[in-house]
């Protein structure tokens, strides 16, 4: 596969390596809007660049019937345009907030496993993240995600909070400790025993993978896309 990297940072160059290992060449890096030219005839974008260029830089590649792989965050009100200039080009789009595989099928089990638990409130759920130091939110946004995806299958909740599980409110610990990359857990205790679910990030190259693997997917596909279809709609 020939793959044109759309921004060339911390992402783009871990893209690179990985894309590189799996069999793939890179014919294009680029730090700057991409041109029919200098995007040198790939066969997908992988585009990781910069919130206020995602929405020109995808436009440009669907217009040259490329399709598109987008991490880049921040740019979402625009979307609907995009989703809508892939379908009139007839090539395919697919944006992820998490490319990390292991977050994706982290999400869907715990979606399944709470409709399964749902049915036995002898088991107390409880959230918890820990994350480094330096980060400034709380809870995680994929905490946040988690708790929804209880919320969606057990009734017993209508709400996420921050601190202990009560009522109706699903309850996420945050924790900050050290350097942690970003450590993601789901407990069910009751009085005799626990079930935990966990998802422990080791680095970013977890994002990186989910690209790759993304665009080694979409090939030969028209529409729009999330990850949801890249590893559970095949
Ligand atoms: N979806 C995910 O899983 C995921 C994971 C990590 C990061 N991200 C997001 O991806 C984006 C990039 O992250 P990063 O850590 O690589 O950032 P970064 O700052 O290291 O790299 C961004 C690169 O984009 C380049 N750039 C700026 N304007 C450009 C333009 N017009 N055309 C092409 N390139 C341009 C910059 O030169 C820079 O090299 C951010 O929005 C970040 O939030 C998403």
């Amino acid at each position: 596969m020939k793959i044109a990297l759309v921004g060339y940072g911390k992402m783009g160059h871990i893209i690179d390596e990985i894309a590189t290992k799996r069999g793939h060449e890179i014919v294009a890096r680029l730090s700057e809007t991409p041109t029919a030219e200098n995007l040198n005839n790939p066969d997908v974008v992988i585009e990781f660049s910069h919130p206020e260029a995602a929405f020109n830089n995808i436009k440009i590649c669907l217009e040259n019937k490329i399709p598109v792989i987008c991490g880049t965050t921040g740019w979402l009100d625009q979307k609907p345009e995009i989703e809508k200039i892939a379908l009139q080009n007839d090539t395919a789009f697919l944006y992820g907030s998490n490319f990390s595989l292991g977050v994706n099928l982290f999400f869907a089990l715990n979606e399944k496993l709470a409709n399964l638990m749902k049915d036995f409130p002898e088991y107390k759920v409880q959230l918890e993240e820990i994350h480094h130091t330096h980060k400034k939110d709380a809870p995680s946004g994929t905490a946040i995600s988690l708790a929804e995806g209880i919320i969606k299958n057990d009734q017993r909740f209508d709400a996420w909070k921050l601190d202990e599980t009560q009522n109706k409110e699903l309850g996420i610990f945050a924790i900050r400790q050290d350097e942690v990359p970003g450590t993601h857990s789901v407990y069910y205790k009751s009085d005799v025993d626990e079930i935990e679910i966990k998802h422990t990030a080791f680095n970013r190259n977890g994002f990186a993978v989910g690209a790759v693997v993304a665009a080694e997917w979409i090939i030969g596909k028209t529409g729009n896309f999330t990850m949801n279809d890249v590893l559970f709609n095949k």
